[in-house]
């Protein structure tokens, strides 16, 4: 009997697919320490830190099926040298994931929070010509840092606003210019200068931890608009909360540095949306995010070649 490690909070979505007959699965609790065994198999969650210690615990292991785009948490030379592969999970969550950006860059433009905080306190005294006016879109340019199949599907969505579209990345991206218009930006300061709304999309890895620091966020303009659907320590999370302290820019952040510990001070500015990590966070989307993680994992375990390997 193969044995496979499945984090339990996605008990739900393994219920909807039969587990082949040669196949068991254990069900790992949040927070339990990995257990010392046989197994070959673990679809784990971005909240699991899989590194040397975690995988010799696990000497059979043969796949780590993560259960998400981004695989940040799972150290990936340690797992080489131990002979695992790692899978994740593109493409199923990109739409959500754009949506969620656009929920972010509108509830920030036009001050939705402060907005639904005011009527949920029943402070609302009635229509005012002035209250909580918010920022249009139309004509303003939306910087794509980081135009991958997430920051694409993004600037996609721009067209509907009547926004233009910049972006920066390692790569030309010649698909999002001929269908969006899209204009590739060289210097990843020059696009955070010129951005109305700046929308973060790269990936955390060496190379790009803290690469949104205090003096790029000194270069954006004033009431510009930074959102973070990303991974939280791309940008430097304290540089950001005295740029947003000071009024002087606004943010719609889904992501932070130490999940889920969001700075109290973050916590009490009106001038930031925070959500709590919503982006792939549809049904439909969690349950394709499970299935391409099992579909993973199974052939992983059976020395097929995985579906969408990192490794
Ligand atoms: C979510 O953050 C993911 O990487 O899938």
């Amino acid at each position: 009997m193969t044995r496979i490690l499945v984090a339990a909070e996605v008990e739900s979505f393994l219920r909807a697919r039969e587990v082949p007959p040669d196949l068991h699965v254990d069900l790992l609790d949040p927070g339990a320490p990995i257990p010392s065994g046989e197994h070959e198999g673990f679809l784990a969650l971005l909240t699991r830190r899989i590194g040397p210690a975690e995988l010799d615990r696990l000497p059979r292991l043969r796949v780590v099926a993560n259960m998400a785009v981004g695989y940040d948490n799972v150290d990936l030379d340690a797992a080489r040298d131990r002979g695992v592969l790692v899978s994740n999970t593109p493409d199923v969550l990109t739409d959500a994931t754009a949506e969620l950006t656009w929920s972010l860059i509108l509830a920030v433009a036009r001050r939705v929070g402060e907005g639904e905080r005011l009527v949920r306190a029943g402070d609302w005294a009635g229509w005012e010509p002035t209250q909580l006016l918010g920022t249009g879109l139309r004509s303003k340019l939306l910087g794509i840092a980081g135009a991958g199949r997430i920051g694409h599907e993004t600037a996609r969505r721009a067209g509907a606003f009547g926004m233009r579209v910049a972006y920066w990345d390692q790569d030309d991206r010649p698909e999002l210019e001929r269908e969006v218009g899209a204009v590739r930006v060289p210097e990843l300061e020059d696009l955070v200068a010129r951005a109305d709304v700046l929308s973060i999309h790269l990936a955390s890895t060496p190379g790009t931890r803290g690469i949104i620091d205090g003096p790029l966020l000194d270069v954006m303009k004033p009431g510009a608009i930074l959102i973070n659907t990303a991974r939280g320590d791309v940008v430097d999370e304290t540089a950001l909360m005295e740029r947003l302290q000071s009024g002087r820019i606004r943010a719609g952040l889904d992501v932070f540095e130490a999940e889920p510990h969001v700075p109290e001070a973050l916590r009490e500015l009106d001038n930031v949306v925070l959500l709590p990590h919503l982006g792939s966070a549809t049904r439909e989307t969690r349950q394709a995010m499970f299935d391409l993680a099992w579909d993973n994992v199974v052939r992983g375990v059976r020395g097929e070649p995985l579906l969408t390997p990192v490794t």
